[in-house]
């Protein structure tokens, strides 16, 4: 049997659909949720993010705000951005895209915007809520790849989940979502004793490594459910042969591009699964998607609604 194929971009519409909905109905009681993105310097990748999250919001009616200070900005000043942004009354959620410049001290960041702002859901106070079971805005992506499997009826209660990665933004936040639903979850690191031993026994396998294809085939229990959150690009024709020799549309994708993006997950491991995201088009899609849910959320929650 062919692995069915999880398609993130689909689910990501839907529930963007849903948020446009919920900003419509808002409108009608004169709130507008609205997000305000920090993006600091000129990184390529960052920018690319984050031009996508401020056109999203324009789709969806939120209102969006971009700041982005120079890359020589300091801690202070950017400490100073934070402060004028928890107190506006227009802006519900805060981004602050990351990597900053090495002289800004990032946790000081994190922890310095409001908790009733944090749509990314990296602030201590919302990892302890998490942890505790309260309601609380829940990192993007991990929350997403709840949605990917609640949304194609997978069963996730009572399944054990190997969540590869322990992350403070994917690994340790998704392991705490499986478990409030019920898996049995083992986490596992780079100092994990025979990875693969532990991975095999997975029934839903998560890789959040950021190393390309590291999960192979021989890791994986036939018919397991394999969430891929790795993007990784390859820029040389031997990576990518690595990777997709024989397979043309990738060819073409590279020759095009001169780039193509592979997962923590070897593609030949998909092949003993009973389902599985793509990369692209499986948990990425979803992360800008949870952006614009939890920004609309963090918008009602402030006002008690
Ligand atoms: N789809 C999306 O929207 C999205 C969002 C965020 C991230 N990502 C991607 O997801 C991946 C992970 O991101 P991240 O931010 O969580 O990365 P990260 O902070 O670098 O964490 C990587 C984790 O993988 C573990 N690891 C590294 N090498 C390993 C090995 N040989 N065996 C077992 N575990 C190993 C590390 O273990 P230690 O803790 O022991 O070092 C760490 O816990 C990256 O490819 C990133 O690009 C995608």
């Amino acid at each position: 049997m062919m692995p069915r194929v999880l398609d993130g971009t689909a689910i990501a519409a839907a529930i963007k659909k849903e948020v446009a909905n919920e900003v419509r109905a808002l409108a009608g009681r004169g709130v507008r949720p609205g997000l305000a993105a920090v993006l600091v310097g000129h990184v390529p990748a960052s920018e690319i993010y984050v031009r996508s999250k401020v056109q999203a919001c324009a789709e969806l009616g939120l209102y969006s705000d971009l700041i982005t200070p120079d890359n020589s900005v300091s801690t202070e000043d950017m400490l100073d951005v934070v402060a004028s942004l928890n107190g506006r009354d227009d802006v519900d959620g805060i981004l602050i895209q990351l990597p900053l410049p090495k002289q800004v001290d990032a946790k000081a960041l994190i922890d310095a915007v409001s908790p009733a702002k944090d749509v990314d859901g990296f602030h201590p106070v919302n990892a302890g809520k998490l942890q505790a079971g309260r309601p609380a805005l829940a990192p993007c992506t991990p929350a997403g790849v709840i949605e990917i499997l609640k949304r194609s009826d997978l069963r996730i209660k009572g399944q054990h989940a190997v969540v590869v990665g322990r992350s403070d933004i994917v690994g340790k936040p998704l392991a705490m979502l499986l478990l409030h639903e019920n898996a049995t979850v083992t986490i596992c690191h780079s100092k994990t004793r025979d990875l693969g031993a532990v991975t095999r026994e997975a029934d839903i396998l998560v890789a959040a490594i950021g190393r390309p294809g590291f999960i192979t085939q021989e890791m994986v229990k036939p018919g397991a459910t394999i969430i891929d959150v790795g993007i990784n690009r390859l820029t040389t024709r031997e990576e990518v042969d690595l990777f997709f020799a024989g397979d043309m549309k990738r060819e073409a994708a590279f020759l095009r591009r001169g780039s193509t993006i592979v997962g923590d997950v070897h593609p030949k491991a998909f092949e003993v699964a009973d389902a599985y995201t793509p990369v692209p088009g499986g948990v990425g899609p979803l992360t800008i998607a949870m952006l614009m849910a939890n920004t609309a959320r963090a918008a009602k929650m402030r006002r008690g609604l």
